[in-house]
């Protein structure tokens, strides 16, 4: 199995946005990462719901919707109604978490959940069966372009051990400070999903950076 590339569109040029999608379209990325972010939960104001509609016309890969939002699970049904294919939402904001997974799966969308640096991998330990997917955040949310906190080396080890442990297919994605330069050891450590915004759209050649990002051969890892 290759793994998935899901550059993140907070980078992308909002006034050509619509270049940006087609541009992806045409790349070898998997998903199409929407950081959606409330001004509450994290400092940061993104997108709303018309822009995601919007985009969702025109994307060929599935959006993989990251909720920065302080209570999603007022707005489960909405983004599931804007396109979104895989729902993420932050642990750190979720009062009843396990109800509003169901509710996200109940919607027909992929369930994933977001730790921030500083929630325990083991946080997740009794919910972990019913996830699609877990997002560790290798940045503090709310800004692009940030450095990668290396403490999430040691958090992706016990997350994939916790995963084995479980026998669980859950997969790994990693958001924030993802670039060449670490994506190969990202992978080899068990990532099953990069997230790269600053280090694709911030680059002279994206559409040949989302390429260079796809060369890295991760079966040398699986045998
Ligand atoms: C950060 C967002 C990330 C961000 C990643 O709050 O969740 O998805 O766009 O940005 P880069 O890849 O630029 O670090
Ligand atoms: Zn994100």
């Amino acid at each position: 199995m290759s793994y998935k590339l899901a550059p993140s569109i907070l980078s992308a040029d909002f006034l050509n946005l619509g270049r940006d999608i087609e541009m992806l379209n045409s790349s070898e990325a998997d998903w199409i990462h929407v950081d959606v972010m409330d001004g509450m939960f994290v400092p940061n104001i993104t997108f709303g719901f018309q822009i995601i509609k919007q985009v969702k016309q025109v994307a060929k890969k599935p959006l993989d919707v990251h909720l920065m939002i302080a209570q999603p699970e007022r707005y489960i049904k909405q983004f599931k109604e804007a396109g979104a294919d895989i729902l993420t939402v932050q642990y750190e904001a979720c009062t009843h978490l396990h109800r509003t997974i169901q509710q996200i799966k109940e919607e027909g969308m992929q369930a994933s959940v977001a730790i921030n640096p500083h929630t325990p991998v083991l946080a997740l330990r009794d919910i972990l069966s019913d996830l699609d997917m877990v997002l560790l955040m290798s940045v503090n949310p709310g800004f692009a372009a940030q450095k990668f906190i290396e403490h999430t080396w040691i958090k992706l080890r016990e997350l994939k051990d916790l995963i084995h442990e479980r026998k669980s297919h859950t997969l790994i994605e990693i958001d924030g400070g993802v670039s060449l330069d670490n994506a190969e050891h990202l992978l080899k450590k068990g990532a099953d999903v990069l997230v790269a915004g600053n280090a694709v759209f911030n680059t002279a050649d994206p559409l040949e950076t989302i390429k260079k990002f796809k060369e890295i051969n991760i079966h040398q890892f699986q045998a």
